[in-house]
């Protein structure tokens, strides 16, 4: 059954790519959900088409979809998908955006899939069985001290205290490290890590669609996910450190300091 849930959120997945591609270079219809918090047709688009493949497949499947909430199914199965994930990068033409579907079976991760657009890398995971880029098998880096690794960090559109606290964790991380990178696409940022091109990322402010598939791929490639405190990862939390394992101790002696004036 797995392989047959993958291939329907690949499927899924590369349909709304086409969709996302070929908006790509035309004029958008932009909406504001707050100031900084954007949002397209195409966001709206390649989420209708993400649901109507997996709806066609699993009918009885829940689905947690950003652009549109729940549609409760089975209890058993819930695919959470982010249909346009770095909006604010698709809408400028920045090249780091891309698509989410993670499925829960019983509230664990099962199946990961991201596509890294507009390169049209396509990032898989099954649990337990390895995470995949465009069918190469996936490792995280082997780099063991800060000074020699490459992090990457998110914003979220809330400009309160935890933004605030995430622009101090900026400066020291890019003060111990060869630099913190801030590319506006938290599943692409995940599949990074797990591609071992950057060794960490942390952020304050996700929502499940952001991390379900990306938090399983990085775990398949070898690495280690929990909160910035340093507490079990569930999809549920908002904030969350990625790592390759070898830098996470590290990278959580920074983020618990700021983390537990928070939470
Ligand atoms: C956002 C991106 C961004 C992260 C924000 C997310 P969206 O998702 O992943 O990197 O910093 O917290 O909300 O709105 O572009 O789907
Ligand atoms: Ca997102
Ligand atoms: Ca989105």
């Amino acid at each position: 059954m797995k392989k047959s849930y993958l291939a329907t959120a690949v499927e899924a997945a590369n349909l709304a790519a086409s969709e996302i591609l070929n908006a790509f270079n035309q004029p958008k219809n932009i909406e504001y959900k707050s100031r900084t918090d954007l949002v397209t047709d195409t966001d709206r688009e390649a989420e209708n088409i993400i649901k109507s493949v997996i709806h066609s497949e699993f009918p009885n499947h829940g689905i947690l979809a950003e652009e549109s909430g729940l549609t409760e199914g089975d209890k058993k199965h819930l695919w959470v998908i982010d249909p346009l994930d770095g909006t604010t990068n698709f809408v400028h033409g920045y090249p780091s955006f891309g698509i989410s579907i993670g499925l829960l079976e019983n509230n664990i991760t099962l199946i990961g899939v991201v596509v890294e657009l507009p390169a049209n890398n396509i990032y898989t995971a099954i649990k337990n069985e390895g995470a995949f880029c465009n069918d190469h098998k996936l490792s995280v880096s082997h780099i063991s001290s800060l000074e020699k690794s490459l992090l990457v960090t998110g914003f979220g559109y809330h400009h309160g205290e935890k933004w605030q606290a995430n622009l101090e964790l900026f400066k020291q991380l890019t003060d111990k490290t060869q630099g913190v990178r801030r590319l506006g696409a938290a599943a692409i940022d995940l599949c990074h890590v797990a591609k071992g091109v950057v060794d960490g990322f942390w952020e304050f402010d996700l929502s499940p669609w952001d991390s379900a598939a990306g938090v399983l791929i990085v775990e398949e490639a070898g690495g280690k996910i929990t909160g910035m405190n340093g507490s079990p990862h569930s999809i549920h939390d908002q904030h969350i450190l990625a790592s390759n394992g070898l830098l996470h101790d590290d990278i959580l002696r920074y983020t618990k300091k700021v983390a537990s004036k928070l939470f």
